[in-house]
């Protein structure tokens, strides 16, 4: 038998990496179902648990969020209702139903002082509402489910949806000089990467639930990540380096934001390839 596995927010950017990696035939053990927000909408619990109740799944992976990280400090209410109680729907049915839940949470939830990478002990505080939003999500998680995987992320970038990477290469067509800032430091993660480390621990069965930190190797700059889609996408432009302070933005953000996972490549065996991996392959598919 099949495992089952629903998807929400099947339209966004992890969602859609998770349709193309099944559409690549090499997860024949699991049956998937991609929901939208139209078709689930997980602020709405009545609709939540009869979606539950009429279907019998193994894993649910929270692919849908709030992600509008400067809209969120005016839309407090929204990224609350679908990050906070969005998640602690999911999990009410989880936990009713006898489903894992696999939520994806963010290096926001930390306020970017400390010097070095953030581990899984270290203590979360938000400095915007984005971040404010995702954490109360992982609370109510982790004080309704024993059997859940939350896993942190940071910078994610692909082929799918709004991200960094698609941002640069559409302002270097259109652009000859651009300003990135230079004094925020995270690790560009591939969401194909992600993916396939979420997969894999529902193919192995493995039920080290808890919360786990996952992103790629190595840590830059936003100026330093732009410098590397100019350059592998042979792109000429003119960017300059600027400071956070010279580029206001509703939300702040943190100075540091990377992520520590040696938890996560210890519980699951896995080897985490560096940030650059990924990004010959976006700006490929991103050409093509
Ligand atoms: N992107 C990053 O750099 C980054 C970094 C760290 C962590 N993360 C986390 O990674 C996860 C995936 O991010 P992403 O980049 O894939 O985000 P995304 O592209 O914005 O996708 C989120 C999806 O969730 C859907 N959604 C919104 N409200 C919903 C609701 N009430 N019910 C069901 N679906 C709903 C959205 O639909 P609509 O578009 O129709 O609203 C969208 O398709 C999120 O948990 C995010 O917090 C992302």
């Amino acid at each position: 038998m099949k495992t089952e596995v629903l998807i929400t927010g099947s339209n966004g950017q992890l969602g859609k990496t998770v349709f193309a990696l099944h559409q690549g035939n090499n997860y024949k053990a699991l049956n998937f179902t991609f929901t939208t927000k139209a078709t689930l909408d997980i602020s709405n619990q009545e609709q939540v648990d009869r979606y539950f109740q009429s279907n019998n799944f193994n894993y649910c992976i929270n692919c849908a969020a709030y992600t509008a990280v400067d809209r969120a400090e005016e839309e407090k209410e929204e990224a609350f209702l679908i990050n906070a109680i969005g998640a602690r729907n999911l999990a009410e049915v989880c936990k009713k139903y006898g489903v894992i839940l696999i939520h994806i949470s963010t290096d926001f939830v930390f306020d970017g002082s400390k010097k070095e990478p953030y581990s899984e002990t270290d203590i979360p505080n938000p400095i915007n509402v984005y971040g404010a939003s995702k954490l109360q999500g992982e609370r109510n998680i982790q004080s309704i489910l024993e059997n859940y995987f939350i896993i942190r992320t940071s910078w994610l970038y692909s082929e799918f949806g709004n991200n960094f990477v698609k941002t640069m290469l559409r302002l270097g067509a259109e652009k000859e000089e651009l300003h990135v800032v230079n004094d925020q430091i995270g690790s560009p993660t591939y969401a194909q990467d992600l993916v396939e480390v979420v997969l894999e621990i529902i193919i192995s069965g493995n039920k080290k639930f808890g919360l786990y930190h996952f992103s790629n190797k190595g840590a830059i700059s936003w100026f330093e990540f732009a410098q590397a889609v100019f350059k592998f996408g042979q792109i000429s432009i003119k960017l300059n380096s600027i400071q956070t302070k010279n580029y206001p933005t509703p939300a702040r953000r943190p100075k540091n934001s990377v992520l520590e996972s040696s938890k996560i490549e210890t519980a699951f065996k896995i080897t985490t390839a560096d940030w650059k991996n990924g990004l010959h392959q976006v700006i490929a598919k991103y050409y093509e």
